[in-house]
């Protein structure tokens, strides 16, 4: 609870999900004299269970951050000291698939907490973005905080868009924004539509595992935690009004993580079935996050076979987590974007 004066209060948006329940357990084990308020929608992507622990930590509203009116709400009954915002939608493909909703929470919901924000005079408004607002790269380069923006998907266009509004806060109004942009995260607590966990759940259920295209596209890999505490520095030490890169400095093929974690499970490699590719498939993304190493002194502590292995221990050991996902909507949504693919 926020007893003492000193105590900061960050509101902090979709902390059911994967990374915001991260970033709130990380927070709260770390830090005393911050106080946590978690505004989550409870999307397909959030799980309370996620904060089971901590909830008697930290204040829930069940809110949308699309409506305004609710969010207002939030802001009136609360001193915020600071503002952290994960909420999004955030999966590519089922944004290929319906993009609506894509706009309204990832650009409407982050001009709403923009708008409030600074209405109330939060202290630092910190936007959690992706390295995919950059595009896409061919076989060498990085993505550096200055490459200019060129997104391709829904997802990387409303997320691009969600940048450029908070931007436009601090040029317009001096308002106190930071961006941070990752890559592609994994670890404990990620729903099982993304990669590294749905290659493990299916090959612990010996299920066949769909691979995209040709299986050659890149991403560059980052522990949940290393990205956890990179925003964490980006909060204490970066500049007012600057974007942060942050990457793991593991880039891989989808091939050889799916080859890696076959092989530590056991499983035989005729478990991979190529499919259709993604439409507008990104092929490789890559992080220069020299500047948040310089400034902060920020660098990833897992590589990427130490993170792959104990994330498969994690989810050996959290199998009923995942069961009750998969026992649920997410059956429908499994058999809609992999059968007859
Ligand atoms: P996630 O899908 O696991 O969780 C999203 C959370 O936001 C859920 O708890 C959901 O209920 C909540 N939410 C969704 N719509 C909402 C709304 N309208 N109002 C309030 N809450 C809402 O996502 P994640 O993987 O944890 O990603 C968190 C953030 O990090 C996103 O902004 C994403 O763009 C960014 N990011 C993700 C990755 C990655 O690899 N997963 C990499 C870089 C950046
Ligand atoms: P994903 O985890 O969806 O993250 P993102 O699209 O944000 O990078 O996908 C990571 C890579 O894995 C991407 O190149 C698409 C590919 N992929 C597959 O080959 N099969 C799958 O079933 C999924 C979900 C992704």
């Amino acid at each position: 609870m926020r007893v003492f004066n000193y105590m900061k209060t960050y509101l902090v948006t979709g902390g059911f999900g994967f990374i915001g329940s991260n970033f709130i357990r990380y927070v709260l084990d770390n830090k005393k004299d911050v106080y946590i308020i978690n505004v989550d929608k409870v999307t397909y992507a959030a799980n309370p269970e996620n904060l089971a622990d901590y909830s008697a930590n930290c204040k829930f509203y069940k809110v949308d951050i699309a409506d305004k009116t609710a969010l207002s709400k939030i802001f009136i009954e609360n001193k915020i000291d600071c503002v952290v915002n994960f909420a999004a939608e955030s999966h590519v493909d089922r944004s290929i698939a319906d993009p609506g909703i894509f706009i309204k929470t990832n650009v409407e919901g982050t001009l709403n907490l923009l708008e409030l924000s600074l209405k109330h005079n939060v202290g630092k408004f910190l936007q959690v973005s992706t390295d995919e607002v950059y595009g896409s790269l061919g076989a060498s380069g990085k993505f550096s905080e200055d490459t200019p923006l060129s997104p391709r998907s829904p997802y990387s266009a409303s997320k691009a868009s969600a940048d450029m509004l908070a931007m436009a806060f601090f040029h317009t109004y001096n308002m106190p924004v930071l961006i941070s942009r990752c890559s592609n995260n994994y670890g404990p607590y990620q729903f099982p539509e993304k990669l590294i966990p749905l290659v493990i759940i299916n090959a612990l259920n010996n299920k066949y595992i769909p691979l995209y295209g040709d299986g050659k596209n890149v991403r560059d890999w980052i522990h949940v935690s290393d990205h956890v505490k990179g925003i964490c520095s980006v909060l204490e030490k970066g500049k007012l009004g600057e974007v942060y890169n942050i990457g793991g400095n593991s880039e891989a093929e989808n091939i050889d993580i799916i080859i890696y974690i076959l092989n530590k499970l056991n499983k035989p490699h005729s478990l991979i079935k190529y499919v259709k590719d993604r439409q507008g498939h990104d092929r490789r993304y890559a992080m220069d996050f020299s500047r948040i190493n310089a400034e902060t002194g920020f660098l990833p502590e897992y590589n990427i076979e130490k993170g792959i292995d104990s994330t498969i221990s994690w989810y050996i050991k959290n199998e009923s987590w995942w069961q009750e996902i998969l026992s649920g909507d997410y059956k429908e949504y499994y058999k809609k974007m992999y059968e007859n693919r």
